[in-house]
């Protein structure tokens, strides 16, 4: 059974594939309409979502299929263990999108599952979104391979999946995060084109893209005050963009914090295509559901 849990686990010619995949699905849905028909998704959220939840929904639903959502009922480790949770939706549902706190939790029901199941972000990782934004930046710049990505802010699970796609699709990405913040050992220690610095400005140099994201991640709200301290100087604002090449695209994954890690001016500004880049997980979902119910 194929799983998406991480960009890590995906060669170069899945990565493609989905890239295909989702070119196809943009240009002509229709096309579609009936890929998913009689599959079935249970999601389980732990975490709020707008995009991801609605993107997967609306994506099963133009394809034919169901999604059952389901949010705190079946309180994973506490009604029941999770292998029994696993073992039982195995035999109902074609795949489970899950999201949640401990990256743990979601090996753990993995490896009880026998269906697909894709990560809608862990506090660790984020594929669905580096997925979708390789493929974005891909369609606006063309090669990634002759692609620098500047990412500005908190090493959290966008960094860490952005550090895992750029390895694989060969893409230059510079990191640049407050002392104490940068991204995990066991992910910058994987073979990647990464470069991690402190300093926004040099990160910035000759980017075609700047990417950011919140300083306080979903489950982090009680350090929001201290980190807004510690992330002062890298705000994306006009002033960061200026050492940019003057083309460079805007992008984050939201859900942003105005006046915070980026600036209303920025945000709204000519380079940014924050707004695309939502729009496209609409279609990259819809194509990791396909590639995830291709047979192997
Ligand atoms: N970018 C993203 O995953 O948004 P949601 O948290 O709203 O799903
Ligand atoms: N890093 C953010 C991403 C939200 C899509 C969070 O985990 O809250």
């Amino acid at each position: 059974m194929k799983n998406l849990i991480s960009i890590k686990d995906l060669g170069i010619e899945e990565i493609e594939k989905i890239f295909s995949l989702a070119k196809q699905i943009k240009k002509n849905p229709q096309k579609f309409s009936r890929s998913l028909q009689r599959k079935s998704f249970a999601l389980i959220f732990h975490k709020p979502s707008l995009r991801t939840r609605v993107s997967f929904e609306v994506g099963v639903f133009q394809m034919g299929g169901k999604t059952i959502y389901l949010e705190q009922e079946i309180g994973f480790s506490q009604r029941e263990s999770i292998k029994d949770s696993a073992m039982t939706l195995s035999r109902y549902v074609d795949g489970v999108i899950i999201r949640t706190f401990s990256h743990q939790l979601l090996l753990d029901f993995v490896q009880r599952s026998s269906i697909a199941v894709i990560n809608a972000l862990t506090d660790l990782l984020h594929p669905c979104q580096a997925l979708s934004d390789l493929w974005t930046i891909k369609e606006k710049k063309g090669d990634l391979k002759e692609v620098k990505i500047a990412y500005i802010g908190d090493g959290n699970n966008v960094c860490n999946s952005l550090i895992y796609g750029c390895a694989k699709t060969e893409t230059r990405l510079n990191v640049a995060t407050p002392v104490g913040y940068k991204p995990k050992s066991q992910v910058t220690s994987h073979k990647s084109q990464v470069r991690i610095m402190n300093d926004p400005k040099e990160a910035v140099k000759d980017a075609d893209v700047i990417y950011t994201d919140v300083w306080a991640s979903m489950g982090k709200e009680k350090e929001k005050e201290i980190r807004k301290k510690d992330f002062q100087g890298f705000q994306i604002n006009k002033e960061l963009v200026n050492y940019a090449k003057p083309d460079c695209l805007i992008m984050h994954c939201l859900p942003a914090h105005r006046g915070e890690e980026i600036s209303d001016e920025v945000i709204d500004g000519k380079n940014s295509i924050v707004f695309e880049q939502a729009e496209n997980r609409l279609y990259v979902q819809k194509a990791i559901l396909l590639w995830l119910m291709e047979k192997k």
